[in-house]
């Protein structure tokens, strides 16, 4: 009896042992970004709303097109500016008439915000659509009421022939289509890194020093929260989602 356990637990250590850290990541609920732009399109992509290359397009017009502000002189790409990461490098974010945030947030980066389970620092966003209709309008923001946005955007010809090519020439320019259209851009800004190379069976794509690191990474838990895709994709934020 005594001598079937200690057979079975010199079994369990040699298998645990036999476990590489790509195993023990996975086991640990990381999950890796696809390698193929392909398979990310589909992982990212929404029925009610399917990317198209014209609507990308179109998204990232919007995005970076400071007439979407009351002021006209601010882009979403302003706090969340695609070349330093998709925020501001701010601690706190300076809005409409150059004023910080009242509630002292900083500007989460745009980048592989598709995988958030909920939008936002209190997560009150269920998704990148909703969340794109907040900054638009918020006073602190780039306070523009939807009226002036919708008139503005149909009032630019370019604008109106590209909703058109996008969706049809029975496209409503509504605010809502243009919420949509930035999200769906959003939905597109997906940073697949050396880990996820490593994790998806490249065991050199990452140094020692960062496999040790990442070995760290799970043996003091901290993928109790900050698991699955794009290393906490599914994170949430405290006290407010379960
Ligand atoms: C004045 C700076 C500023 C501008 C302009 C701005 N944002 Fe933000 N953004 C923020 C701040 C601050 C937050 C955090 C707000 C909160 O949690 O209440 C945020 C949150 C977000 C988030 C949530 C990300 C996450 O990880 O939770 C997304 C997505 C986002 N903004 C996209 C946009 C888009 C799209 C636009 C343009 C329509 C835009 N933002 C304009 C400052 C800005
Ligand atoms: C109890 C859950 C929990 C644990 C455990 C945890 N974190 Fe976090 N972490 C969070 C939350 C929640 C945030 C805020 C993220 C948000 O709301 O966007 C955060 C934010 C972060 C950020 C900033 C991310 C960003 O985009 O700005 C880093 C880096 C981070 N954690 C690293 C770690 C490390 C390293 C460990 C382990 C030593 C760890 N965390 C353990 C929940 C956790």
């Amino acid at each position: 009896m005594q001598f079937i356990s200690l057979v079975a637990l010199a079994t369990i250590i040699t298998l645990s042992s036999a476990e590489t850290l790509e195993e023990k990541a996975k086991r640990a609920g990381l999950v890796p970004i696809p390698a193929s732009k392909n398979e990310i399109l589909k992982l990212v992509d929404d029925f009610r709303n399917p990317i198209t290359d014209a609507k990308i397009e179109l998204g990232q017009k919007l995005y970076f097109d400071p007439r979407l502000s009351k002021s006209g002189l601010l882009s979403c790409n302003t706090c969340h500016n695609l070349a330093i990461g998709g925020a501001d490098g701010l601690s706190t974010a300076i809005g409409h008439k150059w004023k910080d945030n009242p509630h002292h947030l900083n500007s989460p980066t745009v980048y592989n915000s598709v995988f958030n389970a909920v939008q936002s620092w209190d997560g009150r966003n269920p998704d990148l659509e909703d969340q794109v209709q907040g900054p638009i309008q918020a006073g602190a923001v780039m306070a523009a009421p939807k009226e002036l946005i919708v008139q503005r955007i149909t009032s630019i010809p370019t604008y109106v022939n590209e909703f058109k090519n996008a969706y049809g020439d029975n496209v409503r320019i509504d605010f809502k289509k243009i919420a949509d259209t930035i999200a769906l851009y959003e939905r597109t800004l997906v940073t697949p890194s050396r880990f996820d190379t490593f994790m998806l069976g490249n065991e050199n794509a990452l140094s020692q020093a960062e496999k040790e690191g990442l070995d760290t990474f799970i043996s003091k838990g901290c993928t109790t929260c900050h698991y699955d895709i794009g290393i906490g994709g599914t994170m949430q934020p405290f006290e407010v989602v379960n």
